[in-house]
């Protein structure tokens, strides 16, 4: 095809939430998309793969908090930082050709533009929010749609929540969006339509609340300062913005838009079939051509969450088994409409099995023979035997069938119709037992011709499983003496393209056998390591590194007076020494435990770089340490007398 006249196809990933690392479960529908982005370019497409990041939300600003950064801070961190979400993509070699971010200023600038747009034309107007949220999730949900009542997404409790907000019209637009899900093959897998119907239609859309006041971590409604555009129409139309809608970052929104198809998890499957058709109906722009629904990874039968403290991490994987194998089996093990159960034992029995034993051994065997038995270079003599028949055809046959496979999204299936291949190639080595033919020196263009219906075998399967395994299927072209037009999509459907001369390279092994027993230990310790937990110290806050333990200046510091605050019973003004010249005053809510005499003199621990405060008028420069022993009594940390004063704790 040439360039002018190629067809696009613009596929895209949900845009991440970066309020904790990613794990596999993010990993795998990154990797999905890429293997399809790759498969729709090896067939010649002009591709736009889009991935990125949904930094705003309450979620992120409270995490901020926690860490005691700014929200822009936080997020870039995780984004940008070590083992960040830009650094894994790298390790898995994600091929995408955008990275959007929702702090960026374009599509920030994008979504006000929308906001109003649907403003003035009266599909957003203001009202009351009254309803049950779930942080955890950001969802608001009606009160039939808890489960037990808790959030329907994570189980988790829902608060109630009452304010001012902007709502988006979607109730207006449930007729249309029967409809299309009903009526179309917008949705896919099709069982994922019932429940889109069924649970969320026929009882009746709702309108949908799409401004906050709660919190300001979000794009500011410009013409109504106080409300922040709400989670999803901030998030959903990053699919626009990423193409030039209403920005002038990119142009290319004519030639890219609708999307081919939005790669989405299950639990988003709501906002990506019902909320966002009905926003671009009411911006009058036509709709993605499809919307595919995957299952999640789970991790003994339960999603995988940070804070269950139960996920796995890519990089420990990547870096042990390579990131080709970890791309395969991920897309081999699991069917992509369904859910799947990850465990270490499965990853480690398909290197074993399908990379090391059947594509492992088939190419080193074939590339190993041709080495011993002509010197590297094939002679052109040939020999055929009805022997060759089937296997010629089912590597003919191949490319159909696994392109059958692939248009649906079944990349399960698509890798199974190569791996039946590979698996025929290494039992017509047993049949045709090259090794006896290369004992007799009549048998050599027989033994050519079988040796050549094995690299072929290899750069088809080569050629078909490089969106899957990019680099494994470029040292597989390498080793058996493919060029790069060899193993183009056209060559896949064909038979017989490597010359009769060719000349291999012999090269590294691919997957080297894992011990599985050893290595399921090592792998376990390995994974802990990167998630350090404390299952068993319940109630213990978030784990915090070193550095943030540094942040807090803790001195020791001596009571030298003490005085009652007139206007709170509680309180009581303390003067400090803590080394410092000057000292300083600390006010402390321990009046109804303490007296000021019981108190002058002894040394306490202060909190010394704690912001100041005024209590009740009072300067309060720090705080010093107590705890609660039940409910009615707090006592003061003391310190040994002999500790000087401005002592730093570490
Ligand atoms: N920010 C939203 C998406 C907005 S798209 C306009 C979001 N982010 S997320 O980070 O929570 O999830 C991103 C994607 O990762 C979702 O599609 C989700 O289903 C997927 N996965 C998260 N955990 C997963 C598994 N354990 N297994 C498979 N996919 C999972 O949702």
């Amino acid at each position: 095809m040439e360039t002018n006249d190629k067809k696009t196809f613009y596929i895209t990933t949900p845009i991440y939430y970066p309020s904790d690392k990613l794990h596999i479960g993010h990993t795998y529908c990154t990797v999905a998309t890429d293997t399809m982005a790759r498969y729709k370019r090896l067939q010649g497409y002009d591709v736009l793969f889009l991935t990125g990041t949904d930094e705003h939300g309450q979620k992120i600003e409270d995490k901020a908090k926690e860490a005691g950064v700014t929200p822009k801070q936080f997020v870039d961190n995780i984004v940008e930082g070590e083992r960040g979400v830009l650094d894994l993509w790298k390790l898995m070699n994600i091929s995408n050709d955008r990275f959007i971010r929702t702090t960026d200023d374009y599509h920030e600038h994008s979504v006000q533009k929308i906001f109003k747009k649907l403003y003035e034309k009266g599909d957003i107007y203001k009202g009351k929010y009254v309803g049950k949220y779930c942080k955890p999730c950001e969802s608001f949900w009606t009160e039939t749609q808890l489960v037990d009542g808790k959030c329907p997404d994570c189980g988790r409790p829902v608060v109630d929540a009452e304010e001012e907000a902007y709502f988006f019209r979607l109730s207006k637009y449930a007729d249309r969006i029967q409809d299309l899900l009903e009526n179309t093959d917008f949705l896919e897998p099709r069982s994922r339509v019932n429940e889109m119907v069924n649970n969320f239609i026929k009882p009746g859309l709702e309108d949908l609340c799409v401004s906050r006041t709660s919190f300001s971590w979000g794009v500011p409604v410009d013409f109504d300062p106080g409300h922040v555009v709400y989670v999803w129409i901030d998030a959903l139309s990053n699919y626009i913005n990423a193409l030039g809608y209403e920005n002038d970052k990119y142009h290319d929104f004519e030639k890219y838009w609708p999307a081919d198809v939005h790669f989405v998890g299950k639990e988003i499957v709501r906002f990506h079939s019902i909320i966002w058709p009905a926003i671009l109906m009411a911006l009058d722009l036509p709709l993605p051509k499809k919307v595919y629904g995957h299952g999640w990874l789970l991790l003994d039968g339960g999603k995988m969450s940070k804070s269950k403290g139960n996920v796995v991490d890519p990089y420990v994987l990547a870096e042990r088994y390579g990131v080709d194998a970890l791309r395969y089996f991920l897309l081999r093990e699991f069917p992509f409409g369904s859910d799947g159960n990850f465990s270490n034992e499965a990853l480690i029995n398909r290197i074993n099995i399908d990379l090391a034993n059947d594509l492992g051994n088939l190419l080193s065997r074939s590339v190993s023979m041709v080495e011993k038995y002509f010197g590297g270079t094939l002679p052109e003599e040939r020999e055929a035997d009805p022997l060759d028949d089937e296997l010629i055809s089912m590597i003919s046959s191949l490319r159909e069938k696994y392109d059958a496979q692939m248009e649906k999204y079944a990349f399960q299936n698509g890798l199974a119709e190569v791996f039946k291949v590979i698996s025929r190639t290494n039992k017509y080595i047993d049949e045709t037992a090259p090794w006896a033919l290369g004992k007799d020196e009549t048998k050599k263009a027989r033994l050519a011709t079988v040796l050549y219906n094995l690299l072929e075998s290899l750069r088809v399967s080569a050629s078909l499983l490089s969106p899957f395994m990019p680099e494994s299927a470029a040292k597989i072209a390498e080793q058996i003496g493919a060029t790069a037009e060899d193993v183009s999509y056209e060559n896949a459907a064909k038979f017989g393209v490597l010359p009769k001369n060719v000349t291999v390279h012999k090269g590294a092994t691919l997957f080297p056998r894992i011990d599985m027993q050893k290595e399921l230990e090592e792998l376990a310790a390995a994974q802990a390591a990167a998630h350090p937990q404390l299952p068993k110290y319940e109630g213990v806050a978030e784990l915090i590194d070193i550095e943030h333990f540094g942040k807090v200046d803790l001195r020791v510091a001596q009571i030298k007076e003490c005085e009652p605050i007139k206007r709170a019973k509680k309180l009581l003004k303390l003067q400090l020494d803590d080394g410092f010249e000057g000292g300083r005053q600390v006010v402390s809510g321990i009046a109804p435990w303490y007296k000021p005499e019981d108190l002058i003199g002894k040394k306490v621990v202060v909190v010394a770089n704690l912001k100041p405060a005024k209590l009740c008028g009072e300067e309060s420069c720090g705080m010093i340490l107590a705890t609660d022993v039940d409910d009615k009594t707090v006592k003061v940390l003391f310190v040994d007398d002999s500790i000087p004063n401005g002592s730093k704790l570490r």
